[in-house]
């Protein structure tokens, strides 16, 4: 590989992203430390705040509730955490929702993030949450939005940490249900800042949800979609045009089509890539085998995220420190991820600059 201090792009301005001097895996995911690693500032850029409910406070607020759970206790909810695919992640990840009834679990549950992520470095985070998965078990738009957003209303107070909202939609469910949805979060004047589409990928492509992006985009929000997850690279490009999403979230399976790789690069679209969310989803088989080197060297707008760091071994410094330990990022392209998950991110531009700022000191 390219060595880039013969060629020294600079990793904070987006000049040149061919260069990467990633070297080949060093460790297999069986020898991983458990490092810490030094973290530079970041922005989060793919997260659901329903994936960081930790299991002590499903059985916290479970209790709280009244509402009794199949599992005896932590151990036996943490023994369930192996998943063969997305939608066996997606079984539980709702089941374990129903602990989630007021206001105040929903604004627990955002400060349990935020205070994390502030200790992994994060310096602002953009949080999907997903409404249809609280209105389906009769939890009101108001109580989700209201119990995020109250937490969120002080992060940069309490953590330092900025932040910006978006509402993501199921696409296993259908668009009549999203434009409704769409239009109570309007209603309300809910803090939204942008829409995105998760859920069971596969058989939901993008073009199921031509007029819901349209709408919200003639309302001001920004626009961000899941494609390339476990589906086809072909939902990249449903995604960008049809949807005509801002940025992609994972991506990952953008390797297996170079027109697309080379046209994601030339317009530089940010992908959000979730490493340990893909080797525990079975996205990739190893850690070792994630193409995230690949994409660097390709030169294509990569950012490094937790997605739901609560079931997938750990937040955005954890995926850091793993990354590090098997392929032993170099300080550029610690630098470069950083730099691009600022620059990627849906902050004002006076923001982005004191974000750019931070990292340029570190
Ligand atoms: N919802 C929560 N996490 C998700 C993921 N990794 N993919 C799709 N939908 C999700
Ligand atoms: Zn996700």
């Amino acid at each position: 590989m390219d060595n880039y201090r013969d060629t020294a792009a600079d990793p904070l301005t987006e000049t040149d992203p061919t260069q990467t001097d990633l070297p080949e895996p060093e460790l297999q995911e069986s020898e991983l430390p458990e490092a810490a690693v030094r973290m530079l500032p970041v922005a989060e850029l793919h997260l659901h705040i329903e994936g960081t409910l930790q299991p002590e406070l499903i059985f916290e607020l479970a209790e709280r509730n009244g509402i009794s759970l199949p599992y005896s206790g932590i151990d036996e909810l943490r023994a369930l955490y192996e998943f063969t695919d997305l939608q066996s992640f997606l079984d539980l990840y709702y089941a374990n929702m129903a602990v989630l009834q007021t206001e105040q679990d929903f604004a627990d549950m955002t400060r349990d993030y935020l205070a994390r992520a502030a200790a992994a470095g994060v310096r602002h985070a953009e949080i999907m949450m997903d409404p249809q998965a609280h209105l389906s078990r009769g939890i009101s738009l108001e109580t989700c939005v209201n119990g995020v957003a109250s937490a969120l209303a002080t992060s940069v107070n309490d953590f330092g940490v900025s932040t910006f909202l978006i509402a993501a939609f199921l696409r296993d469910l259908s668009e009549e249900s999203a434009l409704e949805v769409l239009d109570g979060l309007l209603a309300m004047n809910a803090p939204i800042g942008a829409i995105g589409l998760d859920s069971a990928e596969v058989g939901n492509p993008p073009s199921k949800f031509e007029r819901l992006f349209a709408k919200a985009r003639e309302a001001g929000l920004r626009l961000t979609a899941h494609a390339g997850e476990e589906g086809p690279a072909s939902y990249i490009l449903e995604a960008l045009d049809v949807l005509g999403v801002e940025r992609i979230d994972h991506g990952i399976r953008c390797m297996e089509d170079p027109d697309l790789v080379e046209r994601l690069v030339e317009e530089r679209i940010p992908l959000t890539v979730c490493p340990l969310s893909n080797v525990r989803l079975r996205a990739v088989d190893t850690l070792a085998d994630h193409p995230l080197p690949a994409m660097l060297a390709a030169g294509l707008n990569v950012s490094v995220n937790s997605d739901d760091p609560a079931y997938f071994g750990g937040y955005v410094d954890d995926n850091f420190a793993q990354l590090e330990a098997v392929f032993g990022l170099s300080d550029f392209d610690r630098s470069r991820l950083a730099a691009n998950s600022i620059h990627s991110s849906f902050a004002s531009e006076e923001r982005k600059a004191e974000l750019l700022d931070e990292l340029n000191r570190a």
